[in-house]
């Protein structure tokens, strides 16, 4: 069992310093081999955990004008509304960096959910064609880092425990109308494509998310998978925890 390499287990306010390192890394890494970075962003905890990313060094060294920002889930909301990631992650992050416009990917909240998924996977589709995303071997969108949290059941993006989008194997993009979390109507990315990425970063804390982790990390290979269970990645996938999302992982 070597489930340990990519765990790091620190404080909250060190979950936010070695996050910002590793993603600022990660960007100039991509830029110098590929000329563009391709992140994508999840809503909940994670983006106040983008907070030092925002300041010095990262904030001068960082080439944010070949950053391109998507979202791994959205709701089906207004962009000014409480409940939008986007608006989250604006409030929380993208509005202290000088971002192009253009380059941020966000959720059309002027349709409803189906067509606001399929839009979306349009424009991955163009983004994909021209480059801007690098592709997969099975020819899935490949981003260069994807930023996910999770909740206590266990979910990852919009896909939650027992529903039928966790086995979606052809659409990039897809909508869900029966949200166990409110609110109801979203967007989300789906398994082939959060898979498919070079880097996934795994951003979990608080104690209440300590058994999800236990059974993702160290779950019996043969019982039922959490959706936070079938994130697999042919690159890194690393995990941010702090000491009470991990409370359960180093007992025997
Ligand atoms: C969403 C999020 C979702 C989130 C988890 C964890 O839109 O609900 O993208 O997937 O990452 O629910 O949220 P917390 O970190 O707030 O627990």
């Amino acid at each position: 069992e070597n489930w340990f390499k990519n765990v790091e287990v620190f404080t909250k306010e060190h979950v936010a310093v070695l996050l910002a390192h590793d993603i600022a890394q990660h960007s100039n890494r991509f830029i110098r081999e590929r000329g563009a970075f391709t992140v994508v962003l999840s809503g909940g905890s994670l983006i106040k955990y983008l907070r030092k990313l925002v300041e010095l060094p990262h904030a001068e060294s960082i080439d944010w004008s070949k950053w391109h920002v998507f979202w791994v889930d959205e709701r089906v909301v207004p962009k000014d509304h409480l409940e939008s990631n986007y608006k989250l992650a604006y409030d929380g992050f993208l509005s202290k960096v000088p971002i192009p416009p253009v380059n941020i990917y966000s959720i059309d909240d002027a349709l409803e959910a189906d067509g606001a998924a399929d839009v979306y996977e349009t424009t991955l589709r163009r983004l994909v064609k021209n480059g801007v995303i690098a592709t997969s071997p099975n020819g899935f969108p490949k981003f260069d880092l994807m930023l996910l949290g999770m909740g206590q059941d266990g979910h990852v993006a919009s896909l939650f425990p027992r529903h039928s989008l966790l086995k979606e194997d052809q659409k990039w993009v897809s909508f869900i109308k029966d949200s166990p979390k409110p609110p109801s109507d979203r967007i989300t990315l789906t398994f082939p494509v959060i898979n498919s990425s070079s880097n996934i970063a795994m951003v979990v804390t608080g104690a209440g998310k300590n058994n999800a982790v236990f059974s993702a990390l160290r779950g019996d290979e043969k019982s039922d998978k959490l959706p936070v269970g079938l994130v697999s990645s042919e690159g890194e996938i690393k995990w941010y925890l702090d000491i009470g999302a991990a409370s359960k992982l180093f007992k025997d």
